[in-house]
Protein backbone atom coordinates (compact mmCIF):
# COMPACT_ATOMS: atom_id res chain seq x y z
CA UNK A 1 0.00 0.00 0.00
CA UNK A 2 1.06 3.67 -0.77
CA UNK A 3 2.43 6.24 2.01
CA UNK A 4 3.28 9.56 1.86
CA UNK A 5 6.30 10.82 3.57
CA UNK A 6 5.88 14.29 3.84
CA UNK A 7 8.73 16.80 5.46
CA UNK A 8 7.82 19.76 7.19
CA UNK A 9 7.22 22.49 4.63
CA UNK A 10 5.41 25.52 5.18
CA UNK A 11 6.45 28.18 3.26
CA UNK A 12 4.07 27.87 0.41
CA UNK A 13 3.63 29.90 -2.03
CA UNK A 14 2.52 30.34 -5.98
CA UNK A 15 -0.74 29.20 -7.83
CA UNK A 16 -2.56 25.78 -7.47
CA UNK A 17 -5.44 24.48 -9.55
CA UNK A 18 -8.48 23.19 -8.66
CA UNK A 19 -10.10 19.98 -11.04
CA UNK A 20 -13.42 18.64 -11.14
CA UNK A 21 -15.60 18.21 -8.57
CA UNK A 22 -16.22 14.07 -7.94
CA UNK A 23 -19.11 14.38 -6.15
CA UNK A 24 -20.90 16.15 -8.96
CA UNK A 25 -19.51 14.01 -11.84
CA UNK A 26 -20.83 10.83 -10.14
CA UNK A 27 -24.23 11.45 -10.39
CA UNK A 28 -23.71 13.18 -13.86
CA UNK A 29 -22.42 9.38 -14.86
CA UNK A 30 -24.88 7.66 -13.47
CA UNK A 31 -27.20 10.50 -14.93
CA UNK A 32 -25.91 9.30 -18.38
CA UNK A 33 -27.79 6.15 -18.23
CA UNK A 34 -31.25 8.26 -18.65
CA UNK A 35 -29.95 9.08 -22.31
CA UNK A 36 -29.39 6.95 -24.54
CA UNK A 37 -26.76 7.41 -26.64
CA UNK A 38 -23.24 8.83 -25.78
CA UNK A 39 -22.73 11.67 -23.53
CA UNK A 40 -19.63 13.44 -23.13
CA UNK A 41 -18.59 15.12 -19.45
CA UNK A 42 -15.04 17.15 -19.55
CA UNK A 43 -13.11 18.43 -16.91
CA UNK A 44 -12.99 15.04 -15.58
CA UNK A 45 -9.90 14.34 -12.71
CA UNK A 46 -8.35 11.15 -12.54
CA UNK A 47 -9.91 9.31 -9.39
CA UNK A 48 -10.11 6.19 -8.30
CA UNK A 49 -14.01 6.67 -6.88
CA UNK A 50 -14.79 7.53 -10.95
CA UNK A 51 -12.42 4.40 -12.32
CA UNK A 52 -15.29 2.70 -9.70
CA UNK A 53 -18.34 3.71 -10.84
CA UNK A 54 -16.72 3.60 -14.58
CA UNK A 55 -16.47 -0.07 -14.22
CA UNK A 56 -19.78 -0.47 -12.67
CA UNK A 57 -21.61 1.09 -15.44
CA UNK A 58 -19.18 -0.99 -18.19
CA UNK A 59 -21.22 -3.75 -16.26
CA UNK A 60 -24.26 -2.28 -16.34
CA UNK A 61 -24.02 -2.29 -20.19
CA UNK A 62 -22.66 0.98 -21.26
CA UNK A 63 -19.68 1.85 -22.81
CA UNK A 64 -16.97 4.19 -21.27
CA UNK A 65 -13.96 5.95 -22.50
CA UNK A 66 -11.56 7.96 -20.61
CA UNK A 67 -8.82 10.47 -21.85
CA UNK A 68 -7.27 13.52 -20.98
CA UNK A 69 -9.80 14.70 -18.62
CA UNK A 70 -12.70 13.81 -21.34
CA UNK A 71 -15.23 10.77 -20.14
CA UNK A 72 -17.83 9.58 -22.65
CA UNK A 73 -20.70 7.55 -21.90
CA UNK A 74 -22.62 5.35 -24.28
CA UNK A 75 -25.52 3.96 -22.38
CA UNK A 76 -27.10 2.63 -25.92
CA UNK A 77 -26.86 -0.95 -24.66
CA UNK A 78 -27.55 -0.93 -20.95
CA UNK A 79 -29.56 -3.55 -20.11
CA UNK A 80 -28.10 -5.38 -16.99
CA UNK A 81 -29.62 -3.49 -14.05
CA UNK A 82 -27.60 -4.86 -11.62
CA UNK A 83 -24.66 -3.23 -8.84
CA UNK A 84 -22.89 -6.02 -7.55
CA UNK A 85 -21.45 -6.03 -3.61
CA UNK A 86 -18.05 -5.54 -4.70
CA UNK A 87 -18.21 -2.43 -6.35
CA UNK A 88 -20.79 -0.79 -4.09
CA UNK A 89 -18.83 -1.45 -1.17
CA UNK A 90 -15.78 -0.03 -2.96
CA UNK A 91 -17.72 3.21 -2.93
CA UNK A 92 -21.15 3.94 -1.75
CA UNK A 93 -22.09 6.10 -4.28
CA UNK A 94 -22.73 3.58 -6.63
CA UNK A 95 -25.98 3.25 -5.34
CA UNK A 96 -26.48 6.43 -7.99
CA UNK A 97 -27.34 4.06 -10.33
CA UNK A 98 -30.35 2.53 -8.65
CA UNK A 99 -32.23 5.53 -9.34
CA UNK A 100 -31.60 5.70 -13.41
CA UNK A 101 -32.22 1.94 -13.54
CA UNK A 102 -35.63 1.98 -12.20
CA UNK A 103 -36.14 5.03 -14.32
CA UNK A 104 -35.15 3.59 -17.82
CA UNK A 105 -35.09 -0.45 -17.28
CA UNK A 106 -37.98 -0.74 -14.36
CA UNK A 107 -36.16 -2.58 -12.42
CA UNK A 108 -32.45 -2.62 -10.28
CA UNK A 109 -30.90 -4.96 -7.71
CA UNK A 110 -28.48 -2.97 -6.17
CA UNK A 111 -26.49 -4.42 -3.36
CA UNK A 112 -26.79 -2.48 0.45
CA UNK A 113 -24.28 -0.42 1.08
CA UNK A 114 -23.54 -0.87 4.48
CA UNK A 115 -21.29 1.17 7.12
CA UNK A 116 -17.99 3.07 6.11
CA UNK A 117 -15.30 4.91 8.31
CA UNK A 118 -17.56 8.06 9.33
CA UNK A 119 -20.78 6.29 10.50
CA UNK A 120 -23.77 3.83 9.58
CA UNK A 121 -24.80 6.01 6.65
CA UNK A 122 -28.45 4.73 5.58
CA UNK A 123 -30.09 4.94 2.11
CA UNK A 124 -33.60 4.87 3.68
CA UNK A 125 -34.70 8.07 2.04
CA UNK A 126 -33.47 6.77 -0.83
CA UNK A 127 -35.93 4.37 -0.62
CA UNK A 128 -38.23 5.56 0.74
CA UNK A 129 -38.58 8.04 -2.22
CA UNK A 130 -38.74 5.52 -4.67
CA UNK A 131 -41.38 3.85 -2.71
CA UNK A 132 -43.20 7.02 -2.98
CA UNK A 133 -43.01 7.29 -6.81
CA UNK A 134 -44.48 3.57 -7.16
CA UNK A 135 -41.53 1.46 -7.27
CA UNK A 136 -41.77 -2.07 -4.75
CA UNK A 137 -38.57 -2.43 -2.96
CA UNK A 138 -37.48 -5.30 -1.39
CA UNK A 139 -34.50 -6.56 0.50
CA UNK A 140 -33.19 -9.36 -0.19
CA UNK A 141 -29.30 -11.25 0.70
CA UNK A 142 -27.99 -7.97 1.30
CA UNK A 143 -29.39 -6.37 -2.02
CA UNK A 144 -32.15 -3.52 -2.48
CA UNK A 145 -34.53 -5.45 -5.59
CA UNK A 146 -36.23 -2.17 -6.86
CA UNK A 147 -39.42 -2.60 -9.62
CA UNK A 148 -41.43 -0.53 -11.27
CA UNK A 149 -43.55 -0.63 -14.76
CA UNK A 150 -43.82 3.25 -14.27
CA UNK A 151 -42.77 5.45 -12.02
CA UNK A 152 -45.85 8.11 -10.83
CA UNK A 153 -44.80 12.03 -9.90
CA UNK A 154 -46.06 12.59 -6.67
CA UNK A 155 -44.75 15.01 -3.11
CA UNK A 156 -41.88 13.59 -1.05
CA UNK A 157 -40.53 15.41 2.03
CA UNK A 158 -37.20 14.29 2.89
CA UNK A 159 -37.26 14.24 6.77
CA UNK A 160 -33.60 15.18 6.72
CA UNK A 161 -31.39 17.21 3.85
CA UNK A 162 -29.79 14.71 2.04
CA UNK A 163 -27.57 15.23 -1.44
CA UNK A 164 -27.25 11.47 -2.26
CA UNK A 165 -31.07 11.02 -1.80
CA UNK A 166 -32.53 14.38 -3.12
CA UNK A 167 -30.29 13.43 -6.60
CA UNK A 168 -31.27 9.45 -6.18
CA UNK A 169 -34.58 10.69 -6.52
CA UNK A 170 -34.22 13.56 -9.36
CA UNK A 171 -32.68 10.48 -11.56
CA UNK A 172 -35.78 8.64 -11.22
CA UNK A 173 -38.51 11.22 -11.15
CA UNK A 174 -37.33 12.33 -14.26
CA UNK A 175 -39.47 9.88 -16.44
CA UNK A 176 -42.04 9.67 -13.90
CA UNK A 177 -45.77 10.37 -15.07
CA UNK A 178 -46.94 13.82 -13.93
CA UNK A 179 -45.20 16.04 -11.56
CA UNK A 180 -43.02 14.98 -8.69
CA UNK A 181 -42.38 17.75 -6.01
CA UNK A 182 -39.15 17.12 -3.61
CA UNK A 183 -39.76 19.23 -0.49
CA UNK A 184 -36.61 19.65 2.27
CA UNK A 185 -34.48 18.59 -0.92
CA UNK A 186 -30.46 19.33 -0.25
CA UNK A 187 -28.94 22.45 -2.09
CA UNK A 188 -25.27 21.22 -2.20
CA UNK A 189 -23.83 22.56 -5.98
CA UNK A 190 -23.73 19.00 -6.48
CA UNK A 191 -27.17 18.77 -6.86
CA UNK A 192 -27.43 22.22 -8.87
CA UNK A 193 -24.69 20.64 -10.83
CA UNK A 194 -26.85 17.60 -11.61
CA UNK A 195 -30.32 19.40 -12.33
CA UNK A 196 -28.03 21.63 -15.31
CA UNK A 197 -27.07 18.17 -16.71
CA UNK A 198 -30.81 16.67 -16.40
CA UNK A 199 -32.06 19.58 -17.68
CA UNK A 200 -29.91 19.72 -21.02
CA UNK A 201 -31.03 16.24 -21.45
CA UNK A 202 -34.26 17.33 -21.96
CA UNK A 203 -35.79 17.13 -18.04
CA UNK A 204 -38.01 19.51 -17.28
CA UNK A 205 -36.93 20.27 -13.27
CA UNK A 206 -37.31 23.89 -11.64
CA UNK A 207 -36.40 24.97 -8.07
CA UNK A 208 -33.01 24.66 -8.22
CA UNK A 209 -30.99 26.66 -5.72
CA UNK A 210 -34.26 26.03 -3.18
CA UNK A 211 -35.29 23.09 -0.95
CA UNK A 212 -38.29 22.50 -3.22
CA UNK A 213 -37.90 21.00 -6.81
CA UNK A 214 -40.59 20.21 -9.33
CA UNK A 215 -40.23 17.55 -11.66
CA UNK A 216 -42.67 17.36 -14.79
CA UNK A 217 -42.05 13.87 -16.32
CA UNK A 218 -40.66 13.60 -19.93
CA UNK A 219 -40.64 10.61 -22.30
CA UNK A 220 -37.26 11.53 -23.88
CA UNK A 221 -34.12 12.52 -22.96
CA UNK A 222 -31.36 12.68 -24.99
CA UNK A 223 -27.08 12.64 -24.46
CA UNK A 224 -25.12 15.46 -23.78
CA UNK A 225 -21.65 17.20 -23.88
CA UNK A 226 -20.86 19.25 -20.48
CA UNK A 227 -18.10 20.75 -18.15
CA UNK A 228 -18.13 19.38 -14.48
CA UNK A 229 -17.91 22.49 -11.47
CA UNK A 230 -14.88 22.66 -10.16
CA UNK A 231 -14.22 20.58 -6.88
CA UNK A 232 -15.32 23.02 -3.79
CA UNK A 233 -14.01 20.79 -1.33
CA UNK A 234 -10.28 20.40 -3.40
CA UNK A 235 -10.39 23.94 -3.57
CA UNK A 236 -11.25 24.31 0.39
CA UNK A 237 -8.60 21.73 1.50
CA UNK A 238 -5.90 24.01 -0.93
CA UNK A 239 -7.35 27.17 0.66
CA UNK A 240 -6.52 25.84 4.28
CA UNK A 241 -3.27 24.72 3.18
CA UNK A 242 -2.62 28.64 2.15
CA UNK A 243 -4.13 29.83 5.93
CA UNK A 244 -1.17 27.24 7.17
CA UNK A 245 1.52 28.69 5.44
CA UNK A 246 3.86 31.17 6.14
CA UNK A 247 3.01 32.94 2.65
CA UNK A 248 0.10 34.01 0.11
CA UNK A 249 -1.12 31.01 -1.96
CA UNK A 250 -3.44 31.33 -4.95
CA UNK A 251 -6.29 28.67 -5.37
CA UNK A 252 -6.87 28.99 -9.36
CA UNK A 253 -10.25 27.46 -11.12
CA UNK A 254 -12.81 28.18 -8.15
CA UNK A 255 -16.02 28.65 -8.03
CA UNK A 256 -16.38 31.76 -4.97
CA UNK A 257 -20.02 31.47 -4.28
CA UNK A 258 -19.57 27.28 -3.40
CA UNK A 259 -16.62 28.45 -0.87
CA UNK A 260 -18.66 31.14 0.98
CA UNK A 261 -19.15 29.45 4.11
CA UNK A 262 -15.65 28.32 4.31
CA UNK A 263 -13.99 31.41 2.93
CA UNK A 264 -16.30 33.61 6.43
CA UNK A 265 -14.79 30.97 9.00
CA UNK A 266 -11.09 32.07 6.82
CA UNK A 267 -11.18 35.32 7.53
CA UNK A 268 -12.37 34.83 11.27
CA UNK A 269 -9.23 32.76 11.47
CA UNK A 270 -7.29 35.98 10.81
CA UNK A 271 -6.92 35.25 6.78
CA UNK A 272 -6.69 37.69 3.99
CA UNK A 273 -8.55 36.62 1.02
CA UNK A 274 -8.36 38.61 -2.54
CA UNK A 275 -10.47 37.58 -5.57
CA UNK A 276 -9.44 38.03 -9.01
CA UNK A 277 -11.98 36.29 -11.59
CA UNK A 278 -12.02 31.99 -10.22
CA UNK A 279 -8.58 32.35 -8.65
CA UNK A 280 -8.67 33.12 -5.17
CA UNK A 281 -5.39 34.04 -2.99
CA UNK A 282 -5.64 33.40 0.60
CA UNK A 283 -2.86 35.41 2.76
CA UNK A 284 -2.13 33.80 6.06
CA UNK A 285 -2.55 35.66 9.35
CA UNK A 286 0.69 36.14 11.76
CA UNK A 287 -1.43 34.29 14.08
CA UNK A 288 -4.13 32.17 13.52
CA UNK A 289 -7.39 32.92 15.80
CA UNK A 290 -9.73 30.28 17.43
CA UNK A 291 -13.13 29.58 15.30
CA UNK A 292 -15.74 27.80 16.05
CA UNK A 293 -17.30 25.02 13.34
CA UNK A 294 -20.74 23.92 12.99
CA UNK A 295 -21.30 21.40 10.02
CA UNK A 296 -24.57 21.56 8.32
CA UNK A 297 -25.87 20.87 4.98
CA UNK A 298 -24.89 23.90 2.36
CA UNK A 299 -25.10 26.87 2.64
CA UNK A 300 -23.50 25.95 5.66
CA UNK A 301 -20.28 24.99 6.38
CA UNK A 302 -19.55 21.70 4.69
CA UNK A 303 -18.60 18.58 6.87
CA UNK A 304 -16.20 17.34 4.20
CA UNK A 305 -13.47 20.31 5.01
CA UNK A 306 -14.18 19.63 8.80
CA UNK A 307 -11.07 17.89 9.28
CA UNK A 308 -8.73 19.95 7.45
CA UNK A 309 -10.28 22.73 9.78
CA UNK A 310 -9.69 20.75 12.76
CA UNK A 311 -5.71 21.16 11.69
CA UNK A 312 -5.76 24.89 10.79
CA UNK A 313 -7.56 25.04 14.32
CA UNK A 314 -4.49 22.86 16.38
CA UNK A 315 -2.16 26.08 15.91
CA UNK A 316 -4.66 28.45 16.81
CA UNK A 317 -4.08 30.66 19.15
CA UNK A 318 -6.89 29.68 21.69
CA UNK A 319 -9.72 26.82 21.89
CA UNK A 320 -12.19 26.17 18.86
CA UNK A 321 -15.28 23.96 19.12
CA UNK A 322 -16.08 22.20 16.52
CA UNK A 323 -19.33 19.79 16.08
CA UNK A 324 -20.19 17.63 12.88
CA UNK A 325 -24.27 17.78 12.68
CA UNK A 326 -24.07 15.99 9.28
CA UNK A 327 -21.92 12.83 10.22
CA UNK A 328 -21.64 13.48 13.95
CA UNK A 329 -19.27 10.39 14.21
CA UNK A 330 -16.49 11.98 11.73
CA UNK A 331 -14.17 12.29 14.01
CA UNK A 332 -11.31 9.72 13.40
CA UNK A 333 -8.65 12.37 12.76
CA UNK A 334 -8.81 13.39 16.15
CA UNK A 335 -6.65 10.44 17.48
CA UNK A 336 -4.09 10.66 14.55
CA UNK A 337 -3.30 14.50 14.76
CA UNK A 338 -3.24 13.92 18.71
CA UNK A 339 -0.19 11.28 17.86
CA UNK A 340 1.19 14.64 15.67
CA UNK A 341 1.01 15.78 19.25
CA UNK A 342 -2.20 18.02 18.81
CA UNK A 343 -4.32 18.76 21.62
CA UNK A 344 -7.19 17.63 21.08
CA UNK A 345 -10.31 16.38 23.33
CA UNK A 346 -13.97 15.00 22.27
CA UNK A 347 -16.72 15.71 24.62
CA UNK A 348 -19.35 13.41 22.80
CA UNK A 349 -19.41 14.75 20.03
CA UNK A 350 -17.51 17.94 19.89
CA UNK A 351 -13.90 18.42 19.52
CA UNK A 352 -12.42 20.77 21.46
CA UNK A 353 -9.13 22.06 20.03
CA UNK A 354 -6.51 23.45 22.03
CA UNK A 355 -4.36 25.41 19.99
CA UNK A 356 -0.57 24.13 20.08
CA UNK A 357 3.06 26.44 19.14
CA UNK A 358 3.71 23.32 16.92
CA UNK A 359 3.32 19.89 15.55
CA UNK A 360 5.04 16.69 15.94
CA UNK A 361 6.20 14.46 12.96
CA UNK A 362 5.25 10.54 13.33
CA UNK A 363 3.86 7.76 11.71
CA UNK A 364 0.26 8.20 11.01
CA UNK A 365 -2.70 6.43 9.71
CA UNK A 366 -5.41 7.58 6.91
CA UNK A 367 -8.79 6.60 7.72
CA UNK A 368 -11.33 8.18 5.48
CA UNK A 369 -10.86 10.27 2.04
CA UNK A 370 -11.26 13.98 3.80
CA UNK A 371 -9.13 12.92 7.14
CA UNK A 372 -6.49 12.04 4.72
CA UNK A 373 -6.33 15.39 3.36
CA UNK A 374 -5.82 16.71 6.63
CA UNK A 375 -3.01 14.59 7.35
CA UNK A 376 -1.24 15.27 4.85
CA UNK A 377 -1.99 19.11 5.77
CA UNK A 378 -0.91 18.23 9.63
CA UNK A 379 2.11 16.16 7.73
CA UNK A 380 3.04 19.78 5.78
CA UNK A 381 3.27 22.19 9.06
CA UNK A 382 4.42 19.40 11.38
CA UNK A 383 8.42 19.52 12.81
CA UNK A 384 10.13 16.50 11.09
CA UNK A 385 9.50 13.54 9.17
CA UNK A 386 5.66 12.42 9.06
CA UNK A 387 4.58 8.96 7.41
CA UNK A 388 0.93 8.62 6.30
CA UNK A 389 -0.12 5.16 5.30
CA UNK A 390 -2.82 3.96 3.58
CA UNK A 391 -3.32 6.89 1.66
CA UNK A 392 -5.42 5.21 -0.99
CA UNK A 393 -8.32 6.56 0.53
CA UNK A 394 -6.82 9.85 -0.57
CA UNK A 395 -6.28 8.86 -4.05
CA UNK A 396 -10.10 8.35 -4.57
CA UNK A 397 -11.12 11.93 -4.05
CA UNK A 398 -7.66 14.36 -5.06
CA UNK A 399 -6.04 14.00 -8.44
CA UNK A 400 -2.18 13.68 -7.80
CA UNK A 401 -2.45 15.61 -4.65
CA UNK A 402 0.97 15.71 -3.93
CA UNK A 403 1.87 16.87 -7.19
CA UNK A 404 0.03 19.60 -6.93
CA UNK A 405 0.98 20.55 -3.14
CA UNK A 406 4.87 19.90 -4.16
CA UNK A 407 4.17 22.16 -6.99
CA UNK A 408 3.45 25.33 -4.37
CA UNK A 409 6.33 24.42 -2.04
CA UNK A 410 5.07 21.10 0.04
CA UNK A 411 7.49 18.10 0.32
CA UNK A 412 5.54 15.51 0.31
CA UNK A 413 7.04 11.87 -1.53
CA UNK A 414 4.78 8.79 -2.67
CA UNK A 415 6.22 5.45 -1.62
CA UNK A 416 4.82 2.90 -3.51
CA UNK A 417 4.20 0.11 -1.83
C1 LIG B 1 -22.56 13.29 0.05
C2 LIG B 1 -21.10 13.38 -0.33
C3 LIG B 1 -20.21 13.37 0.90
C4 LIG B 1 -20.67 14.46 1.89
C5 LIG B 1 -22.16 14.35 2.16
C6 LIG B 1 -22.69 15.48 3.00
C7 LIG B 1 -21.03 12.29 -2.48
C8 LIG B 1 -20.60 11.15 -3.28
N1 LIG B 1 -20.77 12.26 -1.18
O1 LIG B 1 -22.73 12.02 0.69
O2 LIG B 1 -18.86 13.61 0.50
O3 LIG B 1 -19.96 14.30 3.10
O4 LIG B 1 -22.91 14.35 0.93
O5 LIG B 1 -22.45 16.70 2.40
O6 LIG B 1 -21.54 13.28 -2.99
N2 LIG B 1 -28.93 10.02 5.58
C9 LIG B 1 -29.95 9.25 6.08
N3 LIG B 1 -30.63 8.44 5.21
C10 LIG B 1 -30.35 8.42 3.87
C11 LIG B 1 -29.33 9.24 3.37
C12 LIG B 1 -28.63 10.04 4.24
O7 LIG B 1 -30.21 9.25 7.28
O8 LIG B 1 -31.01 7.66 3.14
C13 LIG B 1 -28.17 10.88 6.49
C14 LIG B 1 -26.67 10.59 6.53
O9 LIG B 1 -26.37 9.53 7.41
C15 LIG B 1 -26.10 11.92 6.98
C16 LIG B 1 -27.05 12.94 6.31
O10 LIG B 1 -28.24 12.22 6.00
O11 LIG B 1 -26.21 12.05 8.37
C17 LIG B 1 -26.51 13.57 5.06
O12 LIG B 1 -26.03 12.55 4.18
P1 LIG B 1 -26.08 12.71 2.60
O13 LIG B 1 -26.24 14.16 2.27
O14 LIG B 1 -27.05 11.76 2.04
O15 LIG B 1 -24.61 12.25 2.21
P2 LIG B 1 -24.19 11.44 0.91
O16 LIG B 1 -25.05 11.83 -0.23
O17 LIG B 1 -24.03 10.01 1.25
Amino acid sequence: MDKFIIEHSRELSGNIYVSGAKNAILPAMAACLLAPGKSILRNVPNLIDLKTLAHLLRVIGARVEYENGSMSIDSKDVCFPEAPYELVSKMRASIYVLGPLVARLGKARVSFPGGCAIGTRPVDLHLKALEALGATIEIEHGYINAKAEKLVGTDIHFDKSSVGATINTLMAAVYASGTTRLFNAAMEPEVDSTIDLLNKMGAQISGKGTTTLEIHGVDDLFPVEMNMIPDRIEAGTFLIAGALSTKPVTVCGCQKEHLMPLLDKLREAGCSLAFSGQDITVTPPDQIKPVNILTLPHPGFPTDLQAQFTVLMCLADGVSYIEDTVFPDRFMHVAELNRLQANIKMDRNVASVKGVEKLSGAEVMATDLRASAALVLAGMVAEGSTTVSRIYHIDRGYDRIEEKLNSIGAKIQREIG
